[in-house]
Order: C-alpha cells, then structure tokens, then sequence
C-alpha cells in the first residue's frame, strides 16, 4: 500500500503550472462517442479515474491511446450500448455514459453507478432528464435499461441543478431534431467546457454557464482536436497548501475567474491574491485568521469539492470558522483524523465548527475519499514532525501526483510504500 509521507514545518514557495480537469476530461470522453471520428484530448492529466473512463470507451468497441498526455478516441469500432458491469461499478462518472450512449443507439444498459442503490448514491436527476426527453427507463435488479426509440427534442427542467444530470442531458440532446431546453441546469465551469467542447465538434449548444442551456440539434458531429480547461480545484488545492505553510507561490494556467469564492475566503483568512488573465499568485501571513462562516453550494457559490481543504486550513488559524456542507452529506470523514493531529474540530450534521488551535502534531491517518486525502496532506504541510497519509490512491483519483506538485513547491513530501 502506498502513503505519501509528509515532514512539516516547510514554506511552500515557488511555481506551478495546473493539469487539465478531471471534471472536464470525464465529460469530455465520455461525449467523445458522439462522433464517428476521432477525437484528440490534450494535456490529460494521468489520473486513475480518466485511465477508468479510457477502459470503459475500450469496453464499448472505441480505440482509446495514450501518448503523452494526448489521449485519441477512436470511435469507429463502438459497438455495444451495454455498460461493462465492473468498471462502472468503479467510477460513479461511468453515470455519464448513460447519455451518449443512449445518442448514439437509442438504447442503454447500465449498472447503478459504485454498485450502491439509489437513495445512497441518487440518479434520480439524471434518468428525470432522461425521460423529459422521452427516454422510458426500467429499474430492474440493479440494472437500468433505457429504451430511447421514441425520443425528441423538449424542454427539461431540473429540481436541483445538478453537475453530472445537466452534461447527461446536453449530451444526449445533441442530435435530436429540433430545440431542447434545459431549466435549473448546472452552472458549473466544466459545463461550459463540454459545451465548448461540442460546439468544436458541430454541435449548437449555447446558455452553458446560465441557468438555461439551449441545445439545437444537429445531424452529425464531427472529430476534433480540444484542451480542456485547467482544475479549479488543483489550483484550489495548492493554494490553501500555500496559505497552510505561510507561503508564496504563483500558479499558471488557472481559470482564475472560476476560484472566486475560493480567493474570497483566502482572502478572509489574511492571505493576498494578485491575479492575472490565467496566473495567480498568493502570498499567505505568518498566521491566518478564522473565517466568519463557509457555506458549500453550486458553482458560482463555494465549491464542495474544495471545502474540507478549508476546513484543513481553518484547523491552525486564529479563531472560530463554521463550515456548512450543503452539497453532499457526508464530507466530515476527516474530522476525526484531523482531530487526532490535535485539531480542534466539532462536526454536528452538515456543520462543522472549527476552534484554530496553535499546534498540530504529525500522525498516521488515511484518506477516505479524494479531497479529503488532499485536506490531510495540507494539515501534514503545517504539522510538528511526521504525517503519513495512506490510501493515496484516492487522492490519485484527482490529483497526478500531489506529491510532485507541492514537492515543486519545497514541501517536504514522498510517496513511500508501507508494505511490511
Ligand atoms: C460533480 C463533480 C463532483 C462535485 C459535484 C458538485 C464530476 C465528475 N464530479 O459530481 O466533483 O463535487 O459535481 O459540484 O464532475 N444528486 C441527486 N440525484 C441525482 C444526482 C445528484 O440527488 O441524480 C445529488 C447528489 O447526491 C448531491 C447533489 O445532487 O447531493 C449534487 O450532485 P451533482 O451536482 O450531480 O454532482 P456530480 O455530477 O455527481
């Protein structure tokens, strides 16, 4: 098993430039089956979840290759509309799947995404979606097989804007003859990069970033060669290390107008942001302060997906910070791992409060899903002695190789395997 080992006590400082998002490549590939071409994706960051999609596209006929970073999808072969039952089990994003596939054959079967039922691990959003646009559906021993023959263009309209239902339907839209409309749709950043990413392929899909998105459908799309945007989060991340670690650091390549509410609360605990059109650089105070209150919500509201690295940071600063989680409700596991550093963290629902305490102590914890393995890290950085962190394999889900990124940076950090 491996653990990235941490020796706290650094100051990060220094540059670095930020990888692709996982968020966009997963959509990104998976709306890749769209054409009969091939479709080229630069700068994809080596992540176990992207590996995960590639095998998922090979299982369904496509020649997917790797090279540098450079993933091709070769959609020619495609030739099966049934989800391979492991894989999908693997990776909840096999969920995006459901809507190209469904594109492409007018029929889908798929697993329930991480094998858990669905009041656990709910797609009720995403199969709503799908039968506003006449898709019929049957639940049926875990599986859901969808049966898109009478499908056509309509209006959707969702009862929470939710990330992964809105790309669904985007995609499965793209070739229906006439206009769809889709109401409460996610507004997140990486659905305006799948948008730019269809537009590139032919497709008339525009409102991404609004909460209506219009999609016109058209006959074929077409191969291309596309980037997608940088991680928010990546960026996110290192600079609450940064702010962690009373450092100074410059990041390249960042969607900086997409860290707005993440710069508001770094800002809010001492640190200064100067930004440029795609850079940003932080320089954190020798101690941050407490923030008032930290409520997760959709984008442009403060991310989930960055709110236990706050609370990582909240742990040593100067006073009371109150953390809300509204997204989703289990993202305190690493309280108590925290609280075994010496933090002072009290978790009661979806509320976290956070007493700043002057020491935290290095100690063996484990991450438990993969921003929370990241907020471990991050209270590594700014420990007395020896942090390992184990299970970095879900930090692997999202991050290619956290402990090179701030390893750059001047943290004291390694991957060692702790097999006895
Ligand atoms: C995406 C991101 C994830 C991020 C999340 C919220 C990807 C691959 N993942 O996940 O990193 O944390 O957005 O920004 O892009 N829900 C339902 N029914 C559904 C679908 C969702 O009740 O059918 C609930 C979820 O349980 C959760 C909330 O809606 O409480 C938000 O989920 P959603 O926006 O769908 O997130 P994902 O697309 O899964």
């Amino acid at each position: 098993m491996n653990a990235l080992r941490i020796r706290g006590g650094r100051r990060l400082n220094g540059e670095w430039s930020i990888h692709s998002a996982k968020n966009a490549v997963l959509p990104v590939l998976a709306a890749s089956i769209l054409t009969n071409d091939r479709v080229y994706l630069n700068d994809c960051p080596d992540l176990s979840d992207i590996r995960y999609m590639g095998e998922i596209l090979q299982t369904l006929g496509c020649d997917v290759q790797t090279q540098n970073g450079m993933m091709t999808v070769d959609p020619q072969g495609l030739c099966r509309w049934e989800m391979p039952d492991e894989l999908s089990k693997k990776i909840r994003s096999s969920i995006f799947m459901l809507g190209p596939i469904i594109a492409r054959f007018r029929r889908a079967t798929v697993t329930f995404p991480g094998g858990c039922e669905i009041g656990l691990r709910p797609i009720d959003l995403h199969l709503s979606g799908l039968r506003q646009l006449g898709v019929s559906i049957l639940e049926e021993g875990g599986m859901i097989h969808c049966d898109g023959s009478r499908m056509r263009a309509g209006t959707v309209h969702f009862d929470y804007p939710s990330v992964g239902a809105t790309e669904n339907v985007m995609m499965a839209a793209v070739g229906l003859r006439g206009t769809t409309l889709v109401h409460n749709a996610a507004r997140e950043p990486e659905i305006v990069d799948l948008q730019n990413f269809l537009c590139a392929m032919g497709a008339r899909v525009s409102g991404a970033g609004t909460h209506t998105i219009a999609i016109e459908g058209v006959k074929r799309l077409h191969g291309v060669a596309y980037t997608p945007m940088p991680d928010r989060i990546v960026a996110g991340t290192l600079l609450a290390a940064a702010a962690a670690t009373g450092g100074n650091v410059r990041l390249r390549n960042v969607p900086v107008q997409d860290l707005y509410a993440v710069f508001a609360k770094l800002r809010e605990m001492g640190c200064s942001i100067d930004e440029d059109a795609d850079a940003v650089t932080l320089h954190a105070p020798e101690r941050l302060w407490a923030f008032h209150q930290l409520q997760t919500q959709p984008h442009p509201g403060f991310p989930t997906d960055m709110q236990v690295q706050m609370l990582a940071l909240a742990v040593r600063a100067q006073g009371t910070s109150v953390v809300v989680e509204n997204v989703f409700e289990n993202r305190f596991t690493h309280a108590g791992d925290l609280n075994r550093m010496g933090a002072d963290v009290m978790v009661n629902g979806r509320t976290a409060i956070v007493k700043g305490v002057d020491r935290l102590y290095g100690a063996r914890v484990a991450a438990r899903d993969l921003r929370g393995g990241a907020a471990l890290a991050i209270a590594g950085l700014q420990a007395e002695g020896e942090t390992l962190v184990e299970h970095v394999e879900l930090i692997d889900r999202g991050y290619d190789k956290l402990e090179q990124m701030l390893g750059a940076l001047g943290a004291d950090i390694c991957r060692i395997c702790t097999d006895t």
